[in-house]
């Protein structure tokens, strides 16, 4: 009978001596520093302490948060593109955005990461710099997008430990906040408060529910009367260059569906 896999709580464990012991368990905590571990114990995972009844269905996940590598760049712009297609609008831009902000001055790339599981990439989330600006001075800070999980591994929290991995990041590299257009209801469970909050407006002079900062330093945005302006690349996008962009991609179909931002 072939070997199942097992799920790491359900491996009988090795008796191994106190003090190699205590050793591999301080690595192994460093090596879990940026490596989620998922034991689904719902109806996929059939695996027990005491019984594995079936073994085959055991669906423990490994999902590692680690920088890019350039010959994924094809395979993020595809799970990109089904991660955003048609929930904003009819088909996407955002694979287009990823393309453009690899090469793009205001891009981070030390603050690029991916999700990887199952031996493929199914999340992404990059950084750009962008400014707060006062009569007196410039504030830099950063804004993070697009930010998304492949549909097919969405609700596991995989979204929630790119975001905090690179917050923690962002933090060390000496930025004292961030600020993002996103949904309220998903960001605000993350530390994020509208800008009102601060006092900071768009460049336009205005306030919303969506226009979102977190504050990396204790007092990192307090700039009231601030005007945010993110990097140009987000206000030059070319719908038609999205088009020609999104021809080498396989096919999807664009649908109007309720919900979307753009009727
Ligand atoms: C948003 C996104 C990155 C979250 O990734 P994820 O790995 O599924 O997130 P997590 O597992 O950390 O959190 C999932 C929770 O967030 C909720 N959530 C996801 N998107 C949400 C949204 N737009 N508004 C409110 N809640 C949202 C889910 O319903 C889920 O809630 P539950 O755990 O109570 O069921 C992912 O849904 C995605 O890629 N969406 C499409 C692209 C997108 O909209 N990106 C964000 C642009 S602002």
């Amino acid at each position: 009978m072939q070997a199942a896999a097992l799920c790491a709580s359900c491996k009988p464990k090795p008796k191994i001596a106190g003090a190699k012991r205590a050793a591999l368990r301080r690595n192994a905590l460093l090596s879990l520093k940026n490596v989620l571990y998922y034991k689904n114990t719902g109806a996929g995972c059939a695996c027990t302490r005491s019984f594995q009844k079936n073994l085959g269905a055991c669906s423990a996940m490994l999902v590692l948060i680690r920088e890019e590598q350039e010959k994924e760049y094809d395979e993020t712009e595809q799970m990109t593109r089904r991660a955003f297609w048609n929930k904003y609008r009819p088909g996407c831009y955002e694979h287009y955005l990823v393309h453009l902000l690899r090469t793009d001055a205001a891009c981070v790339p030390q603050l690029t990461r991916v999700a990887e599981a199952d031996g493929k990439v199914v999340g992404l989330i990059l950084y750009t710099k962008s400014l707060l600006k006062t009569a007196e001075q410039e504030i830099p800070v950063l804004t993070f997008g697009p930010l998304c999980v492949d549909p097919a591994y969405q609700k596991k929290g995989i979204g929630a430990k790119l975001l905090h991995t690179t917050l923690d990041a962002a933090k060390a590299l000496g930025y004292p906040g961030v600020i993002i257009f996103g949904s309220p209801d998903y960001y605000k469970q993350h530390g994020f408060f509208p800008c009102s909050r601060w006092g900071i407006t768009t460049a336009e002079g205005e306030s919303f529910d969506a226009f979102m900062g977190c504050e990396l330093i204790p007092g990192g945005l307090h700039f009231p009367g601030a005007k945010f302006y993110e990097a140009p690349v987000f206000s030059s996008l070319s719908m038609d260059a999205v088009e020609e962009y999104d021809k080498k991609f396989p096919y999807m179909e664009k649908l109007r569906l309720p919900g979307q931002l753009e009727a």
